[in-house]
C-alpha cells in the first residue's frame, strides 16, 4: 500500500501547470466510440480514470492508445460491441456516457450501472427519461440498463434536476437523431461546453451549449478530427486553495479564469489577493482568514467537487463558516478524518459548520474520495508536524503528478510504499 508523506507548513510559491479536464476528456473520449474514424484528442491528464476508460474502449472493440504525453489516438471504426459489463464499468462512473454515445452509433446499449466516488444516490433517472423522450425503451434488469430505439427522434428534454451527466448524455444520443432534441435546464458546466465544442468540430450541430437550453440538430454521421481538452477547473481550483492554504504566493497557469471566478470571489471574501491574467491567476493569502458561507451549486456557482478542498482550508480561518453541500446528499464524510486533525466541525444535515481552530496537527488519514483525497493533500500541508494519506488510489483517479507539482511548488511531500515500521516514522518525517 503507498502513502503520501506531508511535513506541514511550507508556503507554496512558484508556477504550476494545470493538466486538461479530466471530467470533460472522459466525456470526450467516450464522445469518440460514436465516430467511425480517427480521432486525435489533446491534452488529455493521464490519470487512472482515463486509463480505465482506455481499457473499456478496447474491450468493446475500439482502438485507444496515447501516441505521446497527453495525446490520445482513437479509432473506433471497428467497434462492434454494445454491452459494457459490470466488471469492465464498475471503476468509473463517467462510463455512464457509454449509453448515450453506443445508444447514438447503434440504437441500442445494454450497459451496467456505473460505480465512480460515494457521495449517496447516484441516480440515472434524468438520463433514462432523455432517452426514452427521444424514442428508446429503458429498463433495468440483472444490474445493466438495457435502451433500445427502432430510430432515434428529436424532441424536447426537459431536465428535473440540473445534471451534467443527463444533460451530456441525451447531448450524445441526439447528435445522430432524427431531427432537433432542445435539452431545458440542461446543465452548464465548463465540460458541456468542451463536449459539444468536440462534437461541432466533429460535424455535429449543437447550439447554445453553456446555456440552459441546448439544441441539437441531428446529423446522419460524425468525422474524425483533431481536438483538444480544455484545463481543469476543479485541479486549477485545488492549486489555487492550496497557496492559499499554505499562505503561499502561486500563479496557476494554463487555466480559462472565467471557470474559476466562484473560487476566486470566495477567496477574496476570506482576504487572500487574487490577479487575473489570460491564462492563469495569480493568488496570494496570509492569514487570518476571514471566515466565510459558501454553498455548492451547479455551474456558475461554487463547484461541490471543491466543497472539500475549500471546507479544509476554513478549519483554520478565525470565527464560524458554514459549507452547505447541495448536490450531493452524502459528500461530508472526509470530516471525520480533518477532525482527527483538531479541526472543529459540526455536520447538520446539508450544511457543516466549521468553527476555526488556531491549526491542525499531521495525523494518518484516509482519501475516503477522490476530492476529499486532495483536501487530505491540503490539510497535510497547512497542519503542524507530519500527516500520513492513505487510499491514493481515490487521489490518481483524477490528479495528474499531484505530488510532483506541490513538491515543485516547495511542498515538502513525498510518495512511498507504506513498508516502515512504526517506529522508523518519526526519522522519515524529518526527510519527507
Ligand atoms: C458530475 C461530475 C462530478 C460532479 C457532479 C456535479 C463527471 C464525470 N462527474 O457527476 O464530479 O460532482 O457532476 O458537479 O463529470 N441526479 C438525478 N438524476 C439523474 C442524475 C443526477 O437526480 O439521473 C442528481 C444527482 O443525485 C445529484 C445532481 O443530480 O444530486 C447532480 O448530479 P450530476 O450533475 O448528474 O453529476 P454527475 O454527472 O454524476
Amino acid at each position: 500500500m503507498e502513502k503520501i508523506v506531508i511535513l506541514g507548513g511550507a508556503e507554496l510559491s512558484g508556477e504550476v501547470d494545470i493538466s486538461g479536464a479530466k471530467n470533460s476528456a472522459v466525456a470526450i473520449i467516450v464522445a469518440a466510440i460514436m465516430i467511425k474514424d480517427v480521432c486525435i484528442i489533446e491534452n488529455v491528464p493521464a490519470v487512472s480514470d482515463i486509463l480505465v476508460l482506455m481499457d473499456i474502449i478496447r474491450k468493446l472493440g475500439g482502438e485507444a492508445e496515447f501516441i505521446k504525453d497527453n495525446v490520445l489516438r482513437m479509432d473506433c471504426t471497428k467497434l462492434c460491441e454494445v454491452e459494457a459489463s459490470y466488471e469492465t464499468v464498475r471503476k468509473i462512473r463517467a462510463s455512464s456516457y457509454l449509453m448515450g454515445a453506443l445508444l447514438g452509433r447503434f440504437k441500442e446499449a445494454r450497459v451496467a450501472l456505473p460505480g465512480g466516488c460515494d457521495f449517496g444516490v447516484r441516480p440515472i433517472d434524468l438520463h433514462l427519461k432523455g432517452f426514452r423522450c427521444l424514442g428508446a425503451e429503458t429498463n433495468i434488469e440483472y444490474g445493466l440498463a438495457n435502451i433500445k430505439a427502432e430510430a432515434l427522434k428529436g424532441a424536447a428534454v426537459y431536465m428535473d434536476t440540473v445534471s451534467v451527466g443527463a444533460t451530456i448524455n441525451v447531448m450524445l444520443a441526439a447528435a445522430l437523431a432524427d431531427g432537433l432534441t432542445v435539452i431545458e435546464n440542461a446543465a452548464r458546466e465548463p465540460h458541456i461546453v468542451d463536449v459539444a465544442n468536440f462534437l461541432n468540430c466533429m460535424g455535429a450541430n449543437i447550439k447554445g451549449a453553456g446555456t440552459d437550453v441546448i439544441k441539437i440538430k441531428g446529423v446522419e454521421s460524425l468525422h474524425g478530427g483533431t481536438y483538444s481538452v480544455i484545463p481543469d477547473q476543479i485541479e486549477a481550483g485545488t492549486f489555487m486553495l492550496a497557496a492559499a492554504a499554505t499562505q503561499g504566493d502561486v500563479l496557476v497557469k494554463n487555466v480559462i479564469p472565467k471557470h474559476l471566478e466562484s473560487i476566486s470571489a470566495k477567496l477574496i471574501e476570506m482576504g487572500a489577493e487574487i490577479e487575473e491574467f489570460d491564462d492563469s491567476v495569480r493568488v496570494k493569502a496570509r492569514r487570518p482568514f476571514k471566515a466565510i458561507n459558501v454553498k455548492t451549486l451547479p455551474y456558475p456557482g461554487f463547484p461541490t467537487d471543491l466543497q472539500p478542498q475549500m471546507l479544509t482550508v476554513l478549519t483554520v480561518a478565525e470565527g464560524t463558516s458554514i459549507v452547505t453541500e447541495n448536490v450531493w446528499d452524502n459528500r461530508f464524510k472526509y470530516i471525520a478524518e480533518l477532525k482527527r486533525m483538531g479541526a472543529n466541525i459540526n455536520v447538520e444535515g446539508r450544511a457543516a459548520i466549521v468553527e476555526g481552530v488556531p491549526r491542525l496537527t499531521g495525523s494518518p488519514v484516509q482519501a475516503t474520495d477522490l476530492r476529499a483525497g486532495a483536501a487530505m493533500v491540503i490539510a497535510g500541508l497547512m497542519a503542524n508536524g507530519v500527516t500520513e494519506i492513505y487510499n491514493l488510489n481515490y487521489i490518481d483517479r483524477g490528479y495528474e503528478n499531484f505530488v510532483e507539482k506541490l513538491k515543485m511548488l516547495g511542498a515538502q511531500i513525498t510518495r512511498r510504499k507504506n513498508d516502515k515500521k512504526l517506529d522508523e516514522r518519526e526519522e522519515t518525517a524529518e526527510t519527507v
